[in-house]
């Protein structure tokens, strides 16, 4: 089996990947640029590089970090070296910090070996960015709804059952519009709605998990949005509504992201889910039920955010590398 979604954002490829993951890297994303300051290790998409890892890389360059860009899966534990795992640049060394912008595709067993990887750092006494707790309650829909719930945070009533036969009888017995969603997916990929049990997909589509939600939408609703608020570090940095003409509000389906001044409520939700989630930085996705309640839609431990930065002022990247340096800094301090 492929886990096809490890990095939900609002990219435009499906998978643990992120917009803009097709340039190839280059020997110069591969080398230090300056040398001194704390080593990084930015691990980005398997033989590609990404709009987001080139920008985070030259902003924390710019504040005197040497950053070598390398990939999850050419990493190894290792015995023979003192610190037990093998990244490359790092000569058998532990990097200072380490920065996560997608664990790849891969077969359960690769992507087990590399959230395993970023576990060994963290136990090594090294900051990673997101944490792989993080990534992981993020990356499977159902426990992050979980944790919502577990935090009081307002989330659209939810069910996640194996089998068909389980959906169906859930269907059967609270009959309603449903939207079902892949347990790792992204960019509104695969989510649909039902309205009946026998719309529900086959097993292989869904990887015979079925998650499934309340409809919020109003029945007549023609104008559909949700929020996306982008925190960092216990605050907000930006935030964009997605308007769209159907009710996949992903910018991927075509919703157009406009900027947005949160409101109090939406920046206590999403820094309340971020922190129930142990997550750094995040990308909070928050949606209005059909009385006009704010509700915590999804979180994303990777999030992308090229749509976000064409329509606000902020330096993402460049924030989000002084915040994550200034928490490496305090870490080796
Ligand atoms: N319960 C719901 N009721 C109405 N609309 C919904 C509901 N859940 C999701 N949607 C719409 O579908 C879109 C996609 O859903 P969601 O954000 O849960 O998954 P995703 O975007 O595929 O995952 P990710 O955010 O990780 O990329 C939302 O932006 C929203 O517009
Ligand atoms: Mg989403």
């Amino acid at each position: 089996m492929r886990f096809a979604s490890l990095l939900p954002g609002e990219a435009k490829r499906p998978a643990l990947e992120t917009e803009g993951m097709n340039q190839a890297v280059s020997a110069t994303d591969l080398s230090d640029a300056t040398p001194s300051g704390p080593r990084i290790a930015l691990f980005v998409e398997d033989g590609s590089g990404d709009w987001h890892a080139r920008r985070l890389k030259k902003a924390m360059e710019a504040r005197g970090a040497r950053v070598v860009t390398t990939t999850l899966s050419a990493c190894a534990f290792d015995t023979t070296s003192a610190s037990g795992v093998d990244i490359p640049g790092f000569d058998g060394l532990l990097p200072d910090g380490a920065f996560v912008r997608s664990v790849s595709t891969g077969t359960l067993e690769q992507i087990t070996f590399r959230l395993g990887i970023l576990h060994a750092l963290r136990e090594s006494g090294i900051r990673v960015w997101n944490d792989a707790r993080a990534i992981e309650r993020c990356v499977d829909k159902s426990t992050a709804t979980f944790i919502f719930q577990k935090a009081g945070l307002p989330t659209p009533p939810t069910r996640v059952v194996e089998t068909r036969a389980r959906a169906h009888a859930h269907l059967t017995a609270d009959p309603r519009p449903f939207v079902l969603k892949p347990l790792f997916g992204s960019q509104g990929n695969g989510v649909r709605r039902a309205h009946a049990p026998d719309e529900l997909p086959p097993p292989e589509d869904v990887g015979d998990v079925y998650y499934m939600q309340h409809y919020l939408r109003a029945p007549d609703a023609t104008l559909f949005e949700d929020w996306r608020v982008f925190v960092s570090q216990g605050r907000v940095l930006s935030a964009m509504v997605r308007r769209g003409k159907t009710w996949i509000t992903n910018v991927h389906q075509g919703a157009e992201p406009l900027a947005h001044d949160p409101c109090e409520d939406m920046s206590r939700l999403a820094l309340a889910a971020a922190s129930a989630i142990g997550a750094d930085y995040a990308g909070v996705d928050l949606i209005r039920d059909q009385d006009g309640q704010l509700m915590v839609l999804e979180i994303n431990s990777n999030p992308a955010w090229k749509g976000l930065q064409s329509v606000t002022a902020t330096d993402i990247a460049d924030t989000l590398a002084g915040d994550f340096l200034g928490a490496v800094t305090k870490v080796i301090a």
